[in-house]
C-alpha cells in the first residue's frame, strides 16, 4: 500500500489533525532531545484512545510499515526516534489518569500521562509514586514502562519494572491485551506485561499501566556533600546504606560538570571550597531522619555539607546535580553511555574510563555523573562527531572487561545495539529475537532498535 493511501486510512481512524505529514511539525518529533539521533518520519499519527492505537497499527501491519512509539521523546539512545521513513505513533493523546485507589494505593495512568502530572495526583490523595528523574516535566507513562525507566529512587523503590502491577498494549497487529486489576498475586501464566517492560517498543505499545504507590513521607532531607575521590564517595554511601534505613537516593557528580551546571544555570557554586567530588543524598521517612542523618555522617569521609528538609533548598540542592544533562546538550552533541558496575568496581571504573576515553578520542571532554546507590554512572563525551563511535566502543568494551551492564536504565535503543553482544550471550540474544519474532512477525514494531543487526547488514 503507498504512503498516500495508508495516510487516508490513518486520517480515517484518528481524524486528519492528527496525521502530521508537514516537514517542520513532523521535525519536532524526528530528533531526540540530544541531537544525536533522529531522521525523517513518514507520517506523525496521534491516537486518542487504545483501540485507535489498535486500529492505527492494524493498518501499519496490513500495510507493513514500521511504526516507531514515541512517548515524551525524552530518551537519550535514538530508541523513540525514526530513522527514516516510518510512521512515529504519539502516545501523548492517552493522557487519562483514574482515580487513586487509596486502599490498595494504585493508579491506573494512560500511556501519554507525564511523570509530573502523575506524581502530583498521587501526591494529592497523600501518596507518592516511587520512580523520579529529571525529566518528569516531558517523561510519560508509556515510555517509561517501555524503557524500564529508573532515576534517583531506584535504591529505595526499584525501576519502572518494579511498580507496574498491570498493563495493557496493542500487539503488532492490532490486538490488545489488557490486564490492569492491579493484583498483587497473580502466576496464571507468563507474566506479559513484564516481558513487555523494557522492550522499548519492539514488542508491543504500552497504553496503561495500573502502578503501585508508596507512601508520602512526611519528612524528606537532602544533603549535598563535599567529599576528596569516587573511593571516599563509595564510603560514604556504604555507611549511608548501612546506617540509614530511609536512604532514598545517593547521586554523584565531579567538578568539572559543577562547573558547566553553575555556568548554564548563572548559579553560585555551593561550597566556597572546591571538591573533586560531590554527594547528594537523600532521607525519606514518617519521622524526622535528620539525626539518624547526621550520626551517619560523623562516620564517613566527608569534607563539606549542606542541608536542605523545605522544598525550595532542597530542589537548590538537587539543581546541581539533576541540570548535568540540560547543560551538557547546552555546551554539544554528547555521546551518552550510561553504564552499571559492581558498587566496589566504581572507583578502578571511574578511572580508566576517563583513559578509555583519552585513548579513543584525545580531545574529547568527559563529563561524569550519575546513580552512585545503583552503580550506574553516566559517562558523558563531548568533542567527537556524532557519528565517530570510537569513544562508544572503548567504554562499552571496558564495562564488558569489568562485568557491568552497557545500559543501566536509558536502554539500548539504536544507539547500542551493535554492542548488545557485550552484555548479552548469543543464546540470550536468540531467544530475545525468538520472541520478537512470535509477537511482531512483519518486525513494524520500532525495527533498528535493541537487537543486533542481522549479519547481513553487519559492515
Ligand atoms: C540523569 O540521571 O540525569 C538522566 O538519566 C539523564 C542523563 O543521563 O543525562
Ligand atoms: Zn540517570
Amino acid at each position: 500500500m503507498a504512503t498516500t493511501t495508508l495516510e487516508q486510512r490513518l486520517a480515517a481512524l484518528v481524524g486528519a489533525a492528527h496525521v502530521l505529514d508537514d516537514p517542520d511539525v513532523c521535525a519536532s518529533y524526528g530528533r531526540d532531545i540530544t541531537g544525536r539521533f533522529g531522521g525523517p518520519a513518514a507520517l506523525g499519527v496521534r491516537p486518542a484512545a487504545t483501540e485507535e492505537v489498535a486500529q492505527v497499527l492494524g493498518a501499519c501491519h496490513d500495510a507493513g510499515v514500521p511504526v516507531v512509539p514515541q512517548g515524551g521523546n525524552t530518551g537519550l539512545v535514538g530508541g523513540g526516534v525514526p530513522r527514516g521513513g516510518e510512521v512515529v505513533l504519539s502516545l501523548a493523546r492517552l493522557d487519562a489518569l483514574g482515580p487513586v485507589d487509596p486502599v490498595a494505593a494504585q493508579v491506573t495512568a494512560g500511556a501519554g500521562v507525564t511523570l509530573e502530572r502523575l506524581q502530583q495526583h498521587a501526591a494529592a490523595a497523600g501518596l507518592a509514586f516511587g520512580v523520579d528523574h529529571s525529566a518528569r516535566s516531558g517523561a510519560t507513562v508509556g515510555g517509561m514502562v517501555a524503557t524500564n525507566a529508573g532515576g534517583a529512587q531506584v535504591l529505595r523503590h526499584g525501576a519502572m519494572r518494579a511498580q507496574v502491577l498491570g498493563f495493557e498494549a496493542v500487539l503488532a497487529d492490532g490486538r490488545i491485551v489488557r490486564r490492569l486489576a492491579g493484583l498483587l498475586k497473580d502466576n496464571a501464566g507468563y507474566d506479559l506485561a513484564q516481558l513487555v517492560i523494557g522492550s522499548e517498543g519492539t514488542l508491543a505499545v504500552v497504553t496503561a499501566a495500573r502502578l503501585r504507590l508508596v507512601p508520602a513521607p512526611a519528612h524528606v532531607v537532602t544533603t549535598l556533600l563535599g567529599v576528596a575521590s569516587t573511593d571516599d564517595a563509595v564510603d560514604v554511601m556504604r555507611v549511608l546504606r548501612d546506617r540509614v534505613a530511609s536512604l532514598n537516593a545517593v547521586e554523584i557528580f565531579y567538578a568539572d560538570g559543577l562547573d558547566l551546571v553553575c555556568a548554564h544555570r548563572g548559579v553560585a557554586a555551593p561550597f566556597a571550597d572546591r571538591h573533586r567530588v560531590y554527594v547528594v543524598a537523600e532521607c525519606a521517612d514518617s519521622a524526622d531522619p535528620v539525626d539518624e542523618l547526621a550520626e551517619a555522617l560523623e562516620q564517613a569521609p566527608v569534607l563539606d555539607i549542606a542541608v536542605a528538609d523545605d522544598t525550595a533548598r532542597r530542589r537548590a540542592l538537587w539543581t546541581y546535580r539533576e541540570a548535568h544533562n540540560e547543560a551538557i546538550a547546552a555546551a554539544g552533541i554528547p555521546h551518552k553511555l550510561d553504564v552499571t558496575v559492581q558498587l566496589g568496581d566504581i572507583a578502578t571504573f571511574e578511572r580508566r574510563v576517563r583513559a578509555a576515553v583519552v585513548g579513543a578520542a584525545p580531545e574529547a571532554r568527559t563529563i561524569i555523573y550519575g546513580h552512585l546507590g545503583d552503580g550506574n554512572l553516566h559517562v558523558n563525551v563531548l568533542g567527537p562527531e556524532p557519528d565517530d563511535e570510537a569513544v562508544d566502543e572503548a567504554v562499552l568494551g571496558l564495562v564488558a572487561e569489568v562485568g557491568g551492564s552497557i545500559s543501566a536504565e536509558h536502554g539500548i535503543g539504536v544507539a547500542k545495539r551493535r554492542w548488545l553482544h557485550l552484555t548479552r550471550s548469543a543464546d540470550e540474544i536468540r531467544a530475545m529475537a525468538a520472541i520478537k519474532q512470535a509477537l511482531d512477525p512483519r518486525g513494524i514494531l520500532n525495527p533498528g532498535a535493541v537487537l543486533p543487526p542481522p549479519p547481513s547488514e553487519q559492515v
